[in-house]
């Protein structure tokens, strides 16, 4: 299996193969791409190019608060959207207006797109073909027409405008995925902490609607490799002074300040994220032991520690490298990580967000970053993490398919992570331009482009294996 990476090119192929290496048949929609009746492609947040799509910019804060302060109206080709940038970072729908057009598609990246659809803009990691929309009516319900240049794509909304919230309430924007930049709209209350990312502290910088719809400052961050998971939340430890985690050395290429500065800050969130990584193989290992599982499955974590070990032992030694300082990790809070760690169903949700998700998804943007690096060392050392994302994502495949045949009440959580996972693929995926093409030549993937990468594999590669592994299981049942 060492063989078998997931590259942005081939998902479709690794999903096949990895199925028939579990033993599992792939079926009707495995090894071909998830069809989303409401979503990609139809509410693909791309091409919405008159601002900052992300809606959650990165302000210079402000009192906390929900309302959209200072607000800007996003303009295409002159013409008004009704939707205002506000301080916070956040998008607020003050109108439900047409979305202005300015056809043709200037971006070339696709090629010509079909009549109806407009190109995102995503250099070669991930350019394609959505579909446009210019009122709300082109959407299906829950979602909104957001206007961009050339033409609008539909993100998904709890309101259309403020008409639809509560007395002095509005519709603004947030990041669910807290960091991946997906978009989607809802309204505000009067309890809320934030408006957007911008007002919240460095601690818990992303304002997000809780369950009972009120923003709050909270933790997060793109997930990048295996997250460690507590309350659903990825933990890491923070950034210290030191310099005994490097593993090499080296000089890089000369660079801007600004851009070694972005670069040595995406290399510290990789390095705390594989730091962290371990912890999360540690507690796997347990939860292994806890649950009865094979001893091959047990042997292959431990290993993975030690790779992960040296994936944060690379990431710092690059984040210092570009930093210009010795960086490494401070002491990781471990408080309820083993919360309902023997629970058959959290183990399975974690698995599949840390493993099925996490890793093949880091290995893929390893892969990518590793062709893109322009420096040797970077590139090898991105080769060598690809590798090893690749053999943990096929691990984490395996004991995956071991807790499905083991443990009835698997399969539920199997499903509770499909359905939740298909809601992901209707969010709206953010703008990509220069800078990201910039951070990609020194091996760091941006949030924007990850969220691509994300959406690609998990629409051709986990969400069909997941698929064709529920379905294997039913028909086990049946
Ligand atoms: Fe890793
Ligand atoms: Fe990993």
């Amino acid at each position: 299996m060492r063989s078998l990476r997931p590259r942005l090119t081939s998902l479709e192929v690794y999903a096949s193969t990895l199925l028939l290496s579990l033993g599992v048949t792939p079926v009707l929609g495995c090894g071909s791409e998830v069809i989303v009746t409401d979503g990609e492609g139809g509410s693909g947040g791309e091409g919405t190019g008159a601002t900052n799509a992300g809606g959650q910019g990165t302000g210079t804060g402000g009192a906390p608060g929900a309302r959209c302060e200072n607000p800007v109206p996003i303009l295409v080709d002159g013409k008004d959207t009704g939707f205002d940038q506000c301080d916070g970072g956040q998008l607020a729908r003050r109108a439900a207006l047409e979305c202005p057009e300015s056809w043709p598609d200037e971006n070339t990246c696709c090629g010509v797109c079909p009549d109806g659809q407009l190109c995102s803009d995503s250099g070669e990691i991930a350019c394609q073909c959505v579909d446009a929309c210019a009122t709300d009516a082109d959407c299906g319900a829950g979602s909104v027409c957001m206007c961009g240049d050339p033409a609008g794509v539909c993100v998904p909304a709890g309101c259309q405008t403020a008409a639809d919230c509560g007395s002095g309430q509005e519709c603004t924007s947030w990041d669910p995925t807290l960091g991946c930049l997906y978009l989607e709209f809802a309204c505000t209350t009067p309890s809320d902490q934030c408006g957007g990312d911008a007002d919240c502290p460095p601690e818990a910088s992303f304002c997000a609607v809780a369950l009972d719809g009120h923003r709050e400052c909270v933790p997060g961050g793109c997930a990048i490799g295996r997250p460690f998971l507590i309350d659903d939340e990825a933990r890491t430890a923070p950034l210290a002074r030191r310099s005994d985690w490097r593993d090499l050395t080296f000089r890089p290429q000369a660079v801007s300040t600004e851009l070694a500065r972005d670069v040595a800050a995406a290399w510290e969130l990789t390095a705390q994220m594989e730091h962290a990584s371990v912890a999360a193989f540690a507690r796997f290992a347990m939860e292994l032991l806890a649950l009865g599982a094979p001893p091959d499955l047990v042997e292959r974590t431990t290993r993975a520690m030690a790779d992960e070990t040296k994936h944060a032992r690379t990431a710092f030694a690059m984040a210092s490298a570009y930093r210009g300082a010795p960086v490494g990790p401070g002491p990781l809070a471990l408080d309820g990580a083993l919360d309902g760690a023997a629970d058959v169903a959290t183990f399975v949700r974690q698995l599949i967000r840390e493993g099925c998700v996490g890793e093949t998804v880091a290995a893929v943007e390893a892969g990518e970053a590793q062709v893109h690096a322009v420096d040797d060392v970077v590139s090898d050392a991105l080769g060598t993490i690809a590798g090893d994302e690749s053999e943990h994502a096929e691990l984490a495949w395996r004991a995956l398919a071991w807790a499905i045949e083991a443990f009835p009440r698997a399969r539920l959580a199997l499903e509770d992570e499909l359905e939740r996972l298909e809601r992901e693929l209707r969010a709206p995926l953010p703008l990509t331009g220069a800078r990201d093409s910039a951070l990609l030549a020194h091996g760091v993937v941006s949030p924007q482009l990850r969220a691509h990468v994300r959406r690609r594999t998990l629409r051709e590669a986990v969400l069909p294996c997941l698929r064709a592994i529920a379905a294997a299981e039913r028909r086990a049942a049946a």
